[in-house]
This record gives C-alpha cells, structure tokens and sequence, in this order.
C-alpha cells in the first residue's frame, strides 16, 4: 500500500464507516417516499429481494475491486485494464458523487432546520419553509461545508469516529418509535398499505424504482464501496462485514416505513406525496406523543449524524479520485468539489416552491417522478446513473477482470466463501447483467 492512502483503524470501524455510508437519509426520507408513490407493500417486497439477490453479491464485487487495487473507482479499473474505456464507469462514479451530493445535501439541510424546529415547537409549516430560497440555499451550503470539513480530515480520523457512537443510538431510537407508532389508530391501515402486496400495483417503473433504491441505500453503483474497500486490510472479511452492513440498512429502512405509515394513515394524508412526505408527518407525529418534541429533536440530530456520513462517502469518491490521480492536495480538493457540488445543486435547493421554473422542471415525464428538479436529480443520479453504473461494474469484474481473481480476493480473509463461491460468480456475471439491463429496457419501452 503506498504511503499517502489511509487506511481503517480497526474491522468495526470499517463496518461503521460502510453502515455509515449506507444508512443514511436514503433510509429514512427516500425509502418512505418511493414506497409511497409505487404503491406500498409489492414495492416493499421487490426492493428487499433486490438487496438480497442483487445489492449483496454486487456490493463483494466493488469491495473486491476496491481492496485488490487500493485505488478508487478510475483508478482501479486503470490498474487493471489501463487506458479502456472501461475507464468511463469510474468516471461515472465519481460524477454520479456530485450528482448525488447535490440534492441530497439540500435535503440533509432540512433535517438540521428541524432540529431547531422541534426545541421551538415549530411543527407545521413545511411547504412555506422549503419556498424560502434563502434559508434553504444557507441550510444546503452549510451542509455541504459541513462535509467538505470533516472529508477534508481524511479517512480514518474524520470518518471513522462520527460513526461509531451514534448510529447504534439512531437504532435504539428507531425501534422505540416502530413500538410507539404500533400504538397508533391508523396502524392497521397503514401495516396493509405498507406489508400487503397488491401486485395490480406494479408497473414498470415500480421495478426501476425498486432497483434503484437497493442500490441508493446500499450506497452501490457509483463505486463508494471501491474507495471504502481500497481502505481495508487483506484479513479483513468482506462477507461477513458485507452482510452486517446490508442487514443493519435494509431494517433501518423497514423501521422508518412502520413508523410513517401508521402515522400517515392515523393522520389522513397522502402516501404518493412525494419527498416532502417524511418532513410532514414525523414532525406533527413528534407533536401528538407525549414529550415527542424532545424526542423529535434526538431523532433529527441524529439524522442529521446519518445522513453526514453518507454525504462525506459521496464526497469521498470524487476526492479520492483527484487524490489518487492528479497527486492534488486533499484541502484544494475538498473545496473545489463542494464548490462544484453547491452550484449544481442550487437548482435543487430553490425546487420546492422558491423558483416556479425548477419546482416543474418536468424533463423527467411524470409516469417516474415528481416535477421538481429535485426529484429529478434523485431519479437521474439516484436510480438510472446507479443501475447503469452497477451493470458496468458488474460486467468488469465478471468479464474483463476475470471473475476468479474477483472471487480469490472476496475469499482472502473470508475461507467459508469457498462453498457459495460458484453462486456468487454466477450472479455477477450472469443474473445482475441480465436483471439490471431488463428493467432498464423495460423503462426506456415506457419512455
Ligand atoms: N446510501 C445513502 C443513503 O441511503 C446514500 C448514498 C448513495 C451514499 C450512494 C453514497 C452513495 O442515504
């Protein structure tokens, strides 16, 4: 390993650093919000199979790729096949980082409002928040600020140690709040919305959708877990800390959804709201519980946690990149791709009622997402740049690198691997190809 790189201090801290990564806003305001507009329980269930069919065996592939190489996403399909155009799905990586950073950051500005919000017993209000341009363009720069500080660090100092404390206190509290919201009027109806498949419900883009967020919350796609990989030690075991991850993230968002939607039903409102939803209903649900506001405001700061070690993994990726491979300084860095990242994503921040132009952006048709630019971006980057990239990926570990040394790598350190290696080598090369190029297909047919 060259000098410069860092590298992870202990097997856990890696662990909290990829579970950092994962969960995230991805969890706790996408999960809810797609689920709603594709129909609640039939989506649920494709999602979770695509996690364990496809996000999985797909995440040891860039685990692999990451730790064989030491180099991020560009870096390491270099070493391999050098001067490729394979190089292209590095690059996409790192622009879908940016891309992703962008809107994701105007949203982890809103849960740092609400934190405030909740001290104050400032519930409602939401629509006329958000059209503020000025707040919501300070909320989104101090949170991109907030990243490029700790990313600025480096890895195992600013990365490691944010995560290790609060997300198992995120988890705590989550699971007291699934108890509470049981409680609730409306959790029948909201359990048969949520649990029940109503397979009538889907269409093609619910399978896109669900595609897609298996790769958002895992953090797949874009080659997060090349970079967070190429920190990790030849002992370490790829496949137990592959699963811990994908465990903790999946129930993570199957918690926020048994909250939200008992809470929705209990009020009346609407589940195809769209992103707005989460930041309507938990607040007025805080409002009603008794000492909820304080309570409210321990969970947005810890959303808040979450979602900053996932924004500091998305800034990573574009960094590590101009690091490894320009020999630039990590600060000089740091600010040039926040910089880039806060320009792309003003039209974001002024989406949700400030500027009338963005909030019904429409290029996306309306059959897939809402107007907004918003949620356009969260479509473009977070679904379709995500299976593209994933399909990429996955055909150059299965094909170009050669699936065999992909598999001797994930096995290093992990000697129980070898009784579901020949699986493991099928589904990279053959079924998450095959699977991600059928849903692509079927949307570019609904287009
Ligand atoms: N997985 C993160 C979340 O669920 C978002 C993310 C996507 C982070 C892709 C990194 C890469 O919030």
């Amino acid at each position: 390993m060259s000098a410069p790189r860092g590298q992870w201090n202990s097997k856990i801290g890696f662990i909290m650093a990829a579970a950092g990564s994962a969960i995230g806003l991805g969890n706790i305001w996408r999960f809810p919000y797609v689920t709603g507009e594709n129909g609640g329980g039939a989506f649920v269930l494709f999602y979770v199979i695509f996690v364990v069919l496809i996000g999985l065996p797909y995440m040891y592939a860039e685990l692999a790729l990451g730790r064989a190489t030491q180099q991020n996403p560009v870096g390491a399909i270099e070493k391999i096949r050098p001067k490729s155009f394979w190089r292209m799905a590095g690059f996409l990586g790192v622009i879908t980082g940016v891309g992703i950073l962008s809107f994701y950051a105007v949203i982890a500005g809103w849960t740092v409002a609400y934190i405030y919000k909740m001290f104050v017993g400032q519930v409602g209000g939401f629509g006329a928040f958000v059209a503020d341009p000025w707040s919501e363009i300070s909320l989104f720069a101090l949170f991109v600020a907030l990243t490029s500080l700790i990313v600025q660090k480096g890895v195992s100092e600013g990365i490691e140690r944010w995560s290790k404390i609060l997300m198992p206190l995120f988890f705590i509290l989550l699971l007291a709040l699934v108890i509470y919201a049981m409680t609730l009027d409306g959790a029948g109806k909201g359990l048969e919305f949520y649990l029940k498949p109503d397979f009538s419900k889907i269409t093609g883009r619910t399978l896109l959708a669900a595609l897609g967020q298996a790769f958002f919350s895992l953090s797949l796609g874009m080659g997060t877990m090349i970079t967070y990989g190429s920190y990790l030690s030849k002992n370490d075991n790829l496949v137990t800390s592959g699963v811990s991850v994908a465990l903790f993230d999946t129930l993570i968002a199957l918690f926020a959804g048994l909250i939200i939607f008992p809470a929705l039903f209990t009020m009346g409102k609407d589940p195809s709201a769209g992103p707005t939803l989460v930041f309507v209903v938990l607040p007025e649900l805080f409002a009603q519980m008794p000492g909820g506001l304080v309570v409210g405001a321990l969970f947005f700061v810890l959303l808040t946690v979450a979602a900053l070690t996932s924004t500091i993994s998305l800034l990573e990726v574009p960094v590590s990149y101009l690091i490894d491979d320009h020999k630039m300084d990590r600060k000089t860095i740091v600010w040039i791709v926040a910089g880039i990242t806060f320009l792309l994503g003003l039209p974001s921040a002024l989406s949700q009622g400030a500027s009338e132009f963005f909030s019904n952006f429409g290029l996306i048709p309306a059959s897939f997402t809402s107007a907004d630019f918003l949620s356009q971006m969260s479509f473009i980057f977070g679904d379709i740049a995500l299976a593209v990239g994933a399909i990429s990926l996955s055909i150059f570990v299965g094909w170009v690198w050669g699936i065999d040394k992909a598999a001797d790598e994930v096995e290093k350190g992990a000697p129980l691997f070898a009784k579901t290696r020949g699986l493991w080598k099928f589904i990279i090369r053959f079924v998450i190809p095959l699977v991600i190029l059928l849903v692509l297909l079927n949307t570019v047919h609904i287009f």
